[in-house]
């Protein structure tokens, strides 16, 4: 395999999701350095890739009154669906630990609302990385198929 060839790819689609994917690492590692938590210190950001191929991030962004807390997860959403991007097929999520953090119950279900299926790749410190789908990590979702079979 030629040296500037990306590893393990098997197809060009592949090769272009995987370069994607990077990028959009890149971008929420970029985003924690704005996070606001001066309580608890534990600065995150986030980046969704929309269907456009638009890029939004965010970070988290804590208040004294604590639970009033919002999640880099659901501030780069909430940018994307501001600007008319609804349907969002990956997220990154990037926290300076030692194993990558993945997104907590109340980010899982405001993120199914929008794609139950994306992609959620999670970034931890030095290039530590996992990644998995939102139906892997919230299954049996809540969504709005459910609110159809009241009737
Ligand atoms: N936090 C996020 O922004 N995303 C996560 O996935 C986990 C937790 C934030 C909320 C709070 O500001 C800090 O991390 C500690 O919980």
């Amino acid at each position: 395999m030629k040296k500037n060839t990306i590893l393990s790819c098997t197809s060009r689609r592949q090769a272009a999701e995987q370069v994607a994917d990077q990028f959009l690492a890149a971008e929420a590692q970029r985003a924690r350095r704005m996070a606001y938590a001066p309580y608890s210190s534990f600065p995150v950001g986030a980046a969704v890739l929309t269907r456009e191929g638009g890029i939004f991030t965010g970070c988290n962004v804590e208040n004294a009154s604590y639970g009033l807390t919002v999640c880099a997860e659901r501030n780069a959403l909430a940018r994307a669906v501001s600007e008319g991007h609804r349907e969002i097929l990956a997220i990154a999520i990037a926290a300076d630990t030692p194993e990558p953090v993945s997104p907590c119950g109340a980010c899982r279900q405001v993120l199914a609302e929008f794609n139950p299926r994306m992609k959620v790749i999670m970034l931890g410190r030095g290039g530590r990385r996992s990644v998995s789908t939102l139906d892997r990590l919230l299954p049996g979702a809540f969504t709005k198929r459910s609110l159809k079979h009241t009737k």
